[in-house]
């Protein structure tokens, strides 16, 4: 990385305020240490401007569903091998290639150990290279449920770290993740694809025990996402006013109702079921779980155009490290392809996500006042969604990760 000089200029073809969907051509970005103070069209670049020939100049990229300590060589019953510590190590390698991919922040949904408390606060101290990170610490949800750990039998009392039962039980979860750190709660709301015995259309957290995390956060300031397949489920995480569903796999009329009606955010992670039923088997991923996934897979995309139509409120999010990280750009133009415009994907994965962090004011575009986070990818993506997957130049806080563009 190269350090922020104190004043930066960044000039390109073409930059997308993704507030407006104006398209700002020739822009010139000036940036002091890690603020971007003005953002001009039609300007001459000035001496020592970084310019990014051909280029289209968007805000960091936000992915609000990823686990950074897991990776997809963890899969089934290798993940048993795997320590806390182990993963926090796995984390640096993965926040680097997320960065390195265009991600300037992440939401981090789920870890063992608070391995990403850890590893949030490496970056955050310049430790290593990474994303802003949101993170949840353990996920919370029901004994023997899609975050519990059901791998083992009883002879080895093998429980997930964010296991708890009834509204007390989970409330004293939400108080022992916040105070070791979690910036954000996770629940597991329904089964899931990826967990052993459980099915994802069940709902599991009762929806008195997602009123309690909810009551919990709200006192705390912290927002809450819920990992929800089942329609059910979901219904119940919407009623019990969580911030974000995950999945959101098996979505009816009125599911789509009731979310836009709460101004529940949804976080649908499309491209991964391609990497699942091509990938999967050869990655350990258990049979039962290939199996969910055809159940699964074709219906989440259905329940996305959807919700796309209904005009519910969307973000990116990913599940990456089911498979590889880095590989969460491809999701684009699965997002397109399921029914959003260029410009809703690119919304998606930045203001919509900064809105739901609550850090609209620092992140998710590119405007005077704001946090000094931008990716440039070759060509426009409003024409072709693809060039999402090359970015080439990343600058994080003013700090600039990542400059492959061809400079002129
Ligand atoms: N973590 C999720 C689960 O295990 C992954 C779901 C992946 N499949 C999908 N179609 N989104 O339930």
């Amino acid at each position: 990385a190269q350090a922020a000089a104190a004043v930066t200029h960044v000039s390109a073809d073409r930059l997308i305020d993704v507030e407006t969907g104006e398209v700002i051509e020739s822009p010139l970005v000036t940036i002091d240490g890690n603020r971007i103070v003005s953002v001009v069209a039609d300007a001459a670049p000035p001496e020592g401007a970084i310019r990014l020939a051909g280029a289209t100049l968007l805000p960091g990229l936000m992915d609000m569903h990823v686990h950074l300590t897991g990776s997809a060589d963890q899969h089934g019953y290798r993940r048993l091998a795997r320590t806390a510590v182990r993963s926090a190590i796995t984390g640096v390698k993965n926040a680097q290639t997320s960065l390195q991919a265009g991600f300037t922040t992440m939401r981090n949904l789920g870890a063992h150990g608070y391995a990403d408390v850890a590893l949030r606060d490496a970056i955050n101290d310049g430790d290593v290279p990474g994303p802003r990170l949101f993170v949840s610490g353990p996920a919370i949800g029901i004994t023997g449920g899609h975050c519990d750990n059901n791998l083992l039998t009883h002879e080895f009392a093998a429980k997930g770290g964010g296991v708890a039962d009834g509204p007390w039980g989970v409330r004293a979860k939400v108080r022992e993740n916040l105070k070791y750190g979690a910036d954000l709660i996770k629940l597991c709301a329904t089964g899931g694809v990826m967990s052993k015995g459980t099915e994802p259309g069940a709902q599991q957290l009762a929806l008195e025990e997602m009123q309690a995390a909810v009551a919990e956060a709200r006192n705390r300031g912290v927002i809450v996402a819920a990992h929800a397949h089942g329609t059910e489920g979901i219904k119940a995480a919407i009623r019990a006013g969580v911030d974000s569903v995950e999945h959101a796999s098996f979505l009816d009329r009125e599911t789509i109702r009731l979310a836009k009606k709460h101004g529940t955010v949804l976080s649908m992670d499309i491209y991964v079921t391609e990497y699942i039923l091509s990938e999967g088997e050869k990655a350990g991923i258990l049979p039962e779980s290939l199996d969910k996934e055809r159940r699964v897979g074709s219906r989440q995309r259905q329940s996305f155009r959807d919700a796309v139509d209904a005009g519910v409120k969307m973000v990116f999010g990913s599940d990456a490290a089911v498979y590889p990280h880095g590989q969460n750009p491809r999701q684009f133009a699965r997002m397109v392809e399921f029914g959003m415009t260029p410009l809703q994907a690119l919304q998606a994965a930045t203001i919509n996500s900064a809105e739901l962090l609550g850090q609209q004011e620092n992140l998710g575009s590119i405007r005077a006042g704001k946090l000094a986070e931008m990716v440039a990818v070759p060509g426009n993506p409003l024409e072709d969604i693809s060039v999402m997957e090359k970015v080439q130049f990343v600058m994080k806080d003013g700090t600039i990760y990542k400059n492959s563009a061809v400079t002129f």
